[in-house]
């Protein structure tokens, strides 16, 4: 159903689903959900209701096959990109390939890994999102966020994100912080150099890792580090353990690469969780390495997803 919210003029809909708003194609129902155009809009939703989750991509996100309860603000319309020298602007639904491109048209030089990544902005920097040797908190100045609980706009700088591998203070408080826009200061390049690195990439990203054509939402364990400072890829030991190719009911370990879990047909959260489950445990037995999730979840889980939940995300 169709409605227009008469406080703002907000596009919403119940009983929306988000099958096609989240890139592992799972099935999931909201039983609200705000399409967002700007600042005001998302400010005034989140005012009516403090508990919502924003999404973007959907791309690093499970949803719950049990649907969702809180209202879901989508920000892709939110998407506007300004540029000043060598200063981006840019809202929180802007796509990542679109970023990409946008500054390489303007020869500036430091979004290349960009290019191929599923994400909106906002998912990009809440996730500290990488690839190839750069960072979205490489580049980044500061971002304004709307703050849920005091109701005000803020500006927090790079220093105080906290950013860390596949990590940030928005990532970790999504119900206090929601990102309108990310400002970055880039560097002025030749578009050849940039193109090619961006060609490199998007090479990279067709040889070794799935595209959206199987559904996936990224790596889905961060690479450990030992105590000893060795780094690892959370891939190649799930892929020692035997688990290419390992299935619980239409989800499964890609055959390719270890670290992506593929949605083959109409999957379930709680399929996807159990192979996850079954990853996170099989490398723990065999190298005594507990694997951190980096994926984050939206929606009602059951009991049974809860604990894999807690189990696959603590370190
Ligand atoms: N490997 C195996 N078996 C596998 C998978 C990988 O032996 O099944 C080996 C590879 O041969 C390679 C090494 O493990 O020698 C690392 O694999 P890969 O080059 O595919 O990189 P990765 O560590 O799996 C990381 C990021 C990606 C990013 C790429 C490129 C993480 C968790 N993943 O992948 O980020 O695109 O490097 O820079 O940090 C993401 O976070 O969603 C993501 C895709």
């Amino acid at each position: 159903m169709n409605c227009t919210c008469s406080k703002n003029n907000t596009e919403f809909y119940k009983d929306f689903e988000l099958k096609n708003f989240n890139t592992l194609k799972i099935s999931s129902k909201a039983d609200l959900a705000f399409f967002v155009k700007d600042e005001a809009q998302l400010c005034s939703v989140f005012r009516m209701y403090k508990n919502a989750k924003t999404l973007g991509w959907g791309s690093n996100t499970l949803l719950s096959s049990k649907g969702v309860r809180e209202p879901v603000i989508i920000t892709r319309k939110m998407s506007e990109i300004s540029q000043r020298c060598e200063i981006m602007e840019i809202e929180a639904g802007a796509s990542a390939p679109k970023v990409a491109l946008e500054a390489y048209n303007n020869s500036l030089s430091g979004f290349e890994f960009l290019i191929g990544i599923p994400s909106t902005l906002g998912g990009a920097v809440a996730m500290n999102a990488g690839a190839h040797e750069q960072t979205i908190s490489d580049k980044l100045i500061s971002v304004r966020v709307y703050d849920i609980k005091e109701d005000k706009i803020i500006t927090l700088s790079k220093d105080e994100l906290n950013f860390s591998y596949r990590n940030s203070l928005i990532k970790q408080n999504t119900d206090r912080y929601a990102l309108i826009s990310a400002k970055f200061q880039l560097e002025k390049r030749g578009k050849e150099e940039i193109k090619k690195r961006m060609d490199e990439n998007t090479e990279f990203r067709k040889r070794v890792q799935p595209s959206l054509v199987m559904p996936n939402l990224g790596s889905v364990f961060k690479n450990p580090t030992l105590p000893d400072g060795q780094k690892l890829s959370a891939g190649m030991l799930v892929d020692k353990c035997g688990l290419k190719g390992f299935h619980v009911g239409n989800a499964g370990v890609w055959e390719r690469h270890g670290n992506f879990v593929i949605n083959y047909l109409n999957c379930t959260s709680s399929e996807y969780l159990q192979v996850l489950y079954k990853m996170y445990t099989s490398v723990k037995e065999k190298f005594n390495i507990e694997l951190e999730c980096e994926i984050m979840r939206i929606g009602e889980f059951s009991a049974q997803e809860d604990e894999i939940w807690r189990v696959i995300k603590k370190s």
